[in-house]
C-alpha cells in the first residue's frame, strides 16, 4: 500500500471530497466516445472507495453529477444514469459487507423512477453500516444545498419550532445534506481545472485543496496516496497561529 499503512489513522483526513473530473478529455485523447471515459472513470471509483475504507477514512464524498450537469446533451446524461444504475447493482453487496454506508447529497427527484428505487434500496441496505460514509453527489450543488437549508429553517420558524435566536451555525449544518458529518478536510480535484464547480461550498471552509492534471480515469490508488501524503504535511491553522 505504498507505505500508507505506516501513517497513523489520526493523521489522515476524516473527510475527503473528490471532484471526479476529466472523463470526457480522457476519452477524447484516445479518440473514444465520452461514454467510454465515464465507464473507465467508474472503475476508478471502485478502487478509491475500497482504498479509503481500508485506510480508515471515515467520510468520502464523491461528486458524480452536479446541478449544472443537466446542461449536457440528453444522450450523455442517459449514459451517466445507466452507468450509475449498473454500478450500484454490481457493487452493492461488496459495499454492504465492507461496512460502507451510502448517502446521497442532492435531490433525486428529477431522476428516472427506476434509478431512484435502486438508489433508495442501496441506502436502505447499507443504513446500519458505520465503517465509512460514502456520500455521492447526485444533482448536487453547494449553492442549492444552502438555499434548501435556508428554506428548511424558514419552514421550521413558520411552524413555530424555532425562533430567530435558534438559527446558529449548528442548526444550519443540521439542514445540510451532510447533517452529522464533519467538515471536509481534503478536497481533491483532478483534470487540471482550478475551481470547485459548486461542490460542498459550506463544508470546504477549511479544507486543504489538492489539484492535479491527472484525468479521473487515470486516478489510481497511487495518485490518491500521494494526495493523502501531501495532506499530512500541511500546517492547518484555522485562523489561529
Ligand atoms: C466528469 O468528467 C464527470 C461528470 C461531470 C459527470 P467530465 O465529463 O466533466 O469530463 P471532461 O471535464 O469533459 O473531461
Ligand atoms: C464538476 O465537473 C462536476 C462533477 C465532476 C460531477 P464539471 O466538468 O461539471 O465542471 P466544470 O464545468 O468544468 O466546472
Ligand atoms: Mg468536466
Amino acid at each position: 500500500m505504498n507505505n500508507m499503512e505506516k501513517i497513523p489513522k489520526e493523521r489522515l483526513p476524516k473527510h475527503v471530497g473528490i471532484i471526479m473530473d476529466g472523463n470526457g478529455r480522457w476519452a477524447k485523447k484516445r479518440g473514444l466516445p465520452r461514454a467510454l471515459g465515464h465507464r473507465e472513470g467508474s472503475n476508478r471509483v471502485v478502487d478509491i472507495v475500497e482504498y479509503s475504507y481500508e485506510l480508515g477514512i471515515e467520510h468520502l464524498s464523491l461528486y458524480a453529477f452536479s446541478t449544472e450537469n443537466w446542461k449536457r446533451p440528453a444522450t450523455e446524461i442517459e449514459k451517466l444514469m445507466e452507468l450509475l444504475s449498473f454500478s450500484i447493482k454490481k457493487h452493492l453487496e461488496r459495499l454492504k459487507t465492507n461496512g460502507v454506508r451510502i448517502r446521497i447529497l442532492g435531490d433525486l427527484e428529477p431522476f428516472p423512477r427506476k434509478l431512484k428505487k435502486e438508489i433508495e434500496f442501496a441506502l436502505l441496505e447499507t443504513e446500519q453500516n458505520d465503517r465509512m460514509f460514502l456520500n455521492i453527489g447526485l444533482n448536487y450543488g453547494g449553492q442549492d444545498e444552502c438555499v434548501r437549508a435556508a428554506k428548511k429553517l424558514v419552514a421550521l420558524a413558520k411552524d413555530g419550532k424555532i425562533t430567530l435566536n435558534d438559527v446558529t451555525k449548528e442548526k444550519f449544518e443540521e439542514c445540510l445534506y451532510t447533517n452529522g458529518q464533519p467538515p471536509l478536510d481534503l478536497l481533491i480535484r483532478p483534470s487540471g481545472e482550478l475551481r470547485v464547480s459548486n461542490f460542498m461550498l459550506y463544508q470546504l471552509a477549511y479544507a486543504e485543496f489538492w489539484f492535479s492534471d491527472i484525468l479521473w480515469p487515470d486516478f489510481t490508488k497511487e495518485v490518491y496516496a500521494s494526495a493523502l501524503k501531501d495532506f499530512i504535511k500541511r500546517n492547518r491553522r484555522y485562523g489561529g497561529l
